[in-house]
């Protein structure tokens, strides 16, 4: 095992990824509760804490290539355009570079499961600095304990059952960046809670709903039902917030959750994996982009199923000229505008509870 101190100054300096940003940490004199739905969160979210080292069977045994078949996410027709296309890069795979595709796009999933709850852990503990409200700082503090748990448990995962880990894709990674470098403490909300957490909770859904392995399942499911908080939590802050700006701040908020919806798509080309099969991952882009085949556009749709109803929560839909909505529609999603919003679900999802009264 690696500690701090065998580590070189160069490693070191890989090891750590320092943003800089300046904003205004917050205290506020107003004690009073007067945020009943945020109060009702802060209590469900004490109730809800579960111990991922007891709570989870971690003597599990997982057998990566099965996991990695069972997602179907190597051998599906997303893949299958790429084996039959015209002088495609991966012409020479067989079954077992495919099998190997597999198991690394699986961990590579995880893996920025695992660097974005980092993000989100970062960004919560920003949250209770900036946010001005005394109810949501209390709630808050505890997604800070959420968060840890769930880098926690991902960290956990990947290195005891599947084994390898990817570094963080650079476009998640740069995104992250803006959010945290942003001084603005509804756009630290904005940018997490509805729109990265919002497409976790969604893919998180689609990995829980398709795996048969009961260690992820069950990690899955936890992992969800505090997201699901999480996303509720931004929805019930921002409605209030944004009630009160101009059309002009609006539009800076719509600008900007159209800018991360669009960087979120472009997360999924998975270039570490491609890099490291061997494979030039700009010629699989390019290929992928142009075929562009029905299970990936599926894929990438779903994963808005969550980030739109809460846009609209939030007013931010048809706010101004409605830009959102225009915008929402070219990228082919608005279908989702009113499906449940997760501040209203959060309850149903209640996971840990359930198992307890079980
Ligand atoms: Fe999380
Ligand atoms: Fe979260």
């Amino acid at each position: 095992m690696t500690t701090t101190d065998d580590l070189t100054t160069t490693e070191m300096r890989d090891t750590i990824h320092a943003v800089t940003s300046t904003f205004d940490s917050t205290f506020t004199w107003d004690y009073e509760r007067t945020r009943i739905p945020l109060s009702k969160l802060y209590e469900k979210a004490k109730t809800s804490q579960w111990n991922a080292s007891t709570d989870l069977d971690w003597s599990t045994d997982v057998d990566p290539e099965k996991v990695a078949s069972e997602l179907g996410i190597g051998t599906s027709d997303r893949f299958g355009v790429l084996r039959d296309y015209p002088n495609s890069p991966v012409k020479h795979f067989g079954d077992k570079e495919w099998l190997e595709v597999a198991v690394n796009l699986q961990c590579s999933l995880l893996s920025q499961f695992l660097h974005g709850e980092q993000g989100a852990l970062l960004c919560t503990a920003r949250i209770t600095e900036t946010v001005p409200w005394i109810d949501a700082k209390y709630y808050a503090a505890t997604q800070v304990m959420d968060e840890a748990r769930h880098v926690e448990v991902f960290a956990r995962y990947l290195n005891e059952k599947m084994g390898r880990q990817f570094r963080i894709n650079d476009n998640l990674g740069s995104l992250l960046d803006d959010i945290l470098r942003d001084s603005r403490w509804d756009i630290t909300y904005l940018g997490m809670q509805i729109m990265v957490e919002g497409l976790a909770l969604a893919a998180f859904g689609l990995m829980h709903a398709i795996t048969n392995e009961p260690l992820l399942k069950k990690l899955l499911r936890y992992v969800m039902s505090d997201e699901a908080r999480h996303v509720a939590f931004g929805v019930l802050s921002l409605q209030e917030f944004y009630r009160e700006l101009s059309v002009a701040e609006l539009r800076e908020r719509q600008e900007f959750a159209f800018e991360t919806a669009a960087r979120l798509q472009r997360r999924f080309m998975q270039s570490e994996v491609w890099e490291r099969m061997g494979v030039n991952p700009a010629e699989v882009a390019r290929i992928l982009d142009e075929v562009n085949p029905p299970a990936q556009q599926q894929f990438q749709t779903m994963l808005f199923s969550k980030i739109v109803p809460n846009c609209k929560k939030l007013g931010l839909i048809d706010a101004g000229d409605g830009w959102l909505r225009e915008k929402f529609t070219e990228i082919g999603v608005i279908q989702f505008e009113d499906w449940a919003d997760t501040g209203e679900e959060y309850e149903l999802l209640d996971e840990v509870a359930k198992d307890r009264s079980a």
